[in-house]
């Protein structure tokens, strides 16, 4: 086998695996729930599942990966020879590849926006619910934009772990972190935004619910690029001097603050438009903002051209990252296990996604009377993935790390062989030995039944 390739540098580490977790679960997802669940303690309720299930989850998974450095489907059935473990690999890598293909679709539809915004097209008094639906029904427009994205994630990814990945996340995570920062300053310049703000910031813990806990949990499983094997794939690339507990914590602080920006984004901005409600739903990014631009900026519409480019920019650099990773982990295994070159390998799987993918796009339109179980086939996807594999994937990860592994291998990962301090290592035992599994299987269970 060819020598494996690594991330050149411990910057390159820390921006490729932020680059994975910051995607649209950030930027589209965590203020779609934000607004669903009643603001301030939902966030609260999220800062918490981070702390307690994200952060532990993820060391987890950095270690599995850098120990093993392989595919996921390798690492547990190196890991774990011959036993049933490798069920948790072949569902990551499976999962990792549906989730690719409507990524792929709603990424596209974030280009579409991106030009429209840069034609003024997002600028004029139109119904924006109409737009989006007519936009998303119509066969092909969408299905062009989103193959316009495959194949940008296809080019990075064929290129490979250092010129690819690692270089492609250095240049667009800074320029998202300065597009996040210009976005909030314009945001908080608007009439809305101590009303914003205050949905924000004053917890109404009268909303808090079971099912808000648990939905903060899901966007924190989501948002974090947890148990499809992601970051597995990603720590196989580490080098032995990467420091695991630290990277972990770093790209998890990374993840929240950019969520909880685009929050600071997108509400100031939602509230300074009169009869427009935070609570809309998916709609909120794609029908919500657009209406608020158009009637924000009437007056001084070289504004809200500028905002408006800038918001979709930031939506498509974090889908594209975030895409990114989801097709290595595929590519790494179809390279490793099937003796694949890697352009070759990539061309695969960005092809085989996209076939997928068209049936998840045209279920918006043409096949919307198509269901399963009462879903469409991108409500289907969207169902087993997010709702049943992940939180099961968790849930596994976590038994095999606490429960299955030797103690002194999943010490000696995280310290480094007892180079780098870590003094909550038996803390970090009792979360994933028994705190992250009840927990998740609490998700679990409520998902099913609700
Ligand atoms: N975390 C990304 C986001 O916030 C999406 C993502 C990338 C993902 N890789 C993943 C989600 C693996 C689940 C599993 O948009």
């Amino acid at each position: 086998m060819t020598e494996r390739s690594n991330f050149g540098s411990k910057l390159g580490v820390v921006l490729a695996s932020a680059g994975s977790a910051v995607g649209l679960g950030n930027v589209w997802r965590f203020p779609t729930e934000v607004g669903n669940n009643g603001g301030a303690a939902f966030i609260l309720i999220y800062l918490l599942c981070v702390l307690a299930v994200g952060v532990p989850v993820m060391m987890s998974e950095f270690l599995i990966g850098r120990h093993t450095n392989a595919n996921t489907i390798t690492a547990f059935s190196k890991l774990a020879p011959g036993k049933w473990w490798r069920i948790e690999g072949v569902a990551g890598v499976f999962v990792a590849f549906l989730i690719l293909s409507y990524y792929t679709i709603i990424s596209g539809w974030t280009l579409y926006y991106l030009v429209q915004s840069l034609k003024g097209a997002l600028l004029t008094d139109q119904d924006y619910s109409v737009y989006f639906n007519s936009f998303v029904s119509e066969p092909f427009t969408p299905l062009l934009y989103a193959i316009i994205f495959m194949v940008m994630t296809h080019l990075v990814i064929a290129r490979g772990v250092q010129s690819g990945i690692e270089r492609f996340s250095k240049i667009m995570m800074p320029m998202l972190l300065l597009i996040i920062g210009i976005l909030v300053v314009c945001s908080f310049g608007m009439p809305g935004a101590g009303t914003g703000l205050r949905f924000l910031l004053k917890p109404d813990f009268s909303k808090v619910t079971a099912s808000v806990v648990l939905s903060a949990m899901g966007q924190a499983f989501f948002s974090l690029s947890l148990a499809m094997g992601c970051l597995c794939t990603y720590a196989s690339y580490f080098t032995p001097d990467t420091k695991l507990v630290k990277t972990a914590v770093s790209v998890c602080s990374i993840d929240t603050f950019v969520a909880v920006l685009s929050g600071f984004i997108i509400f100031p901005a939602v509230f300074s438009v009169p009869n427009v409600s935070p609570d809309e739903g998916p709609g909120l990014v794609f029908v919500t903002l657009p209406n608020v631009f158009n009637i924000a900026f009437h007056s001084i519409p070289v504004l809200g051209y500028i905002f408006s480019g800038l918001f979709y920019m930031l939506l498509l650099l974090a889908a594209l990252t975030s895409a990114m990773s989801l097709h290595e982990s595929v590519t790494a295994y179809v390279i490793e296990s099937w003796g694949i070159p890697r352009k070759k390998a990539s061309a695969m799987v960005s092809a085989s996604c996209m076939t997928l993918g068209v049936l998840c796009s045209l279920s918006f339109g043409v096949l919307s009377d198509f269901t399963i179980c009462g879903l469409t086939i991108f409500g289907l996807f969207d169902f087993c993935a997010s709702k049943i594999i992940m939180p099961a994937g968790g849930l596994i990860i976590c038994l095999f790390v606490g429960w299955y592994l030797d103690r002194k291998l999943v010490y000696n990962e995280l310290t480094n062989c007892d180079t780098v301090p870590f003094r909550l290592f038996r803390f970090y035992i009792f979360l994933v030995r028994y705190v992250v599994p009840i927990a998740i299987g609490l998700i679990f269970i409520n998902e099913l039944l609700g």
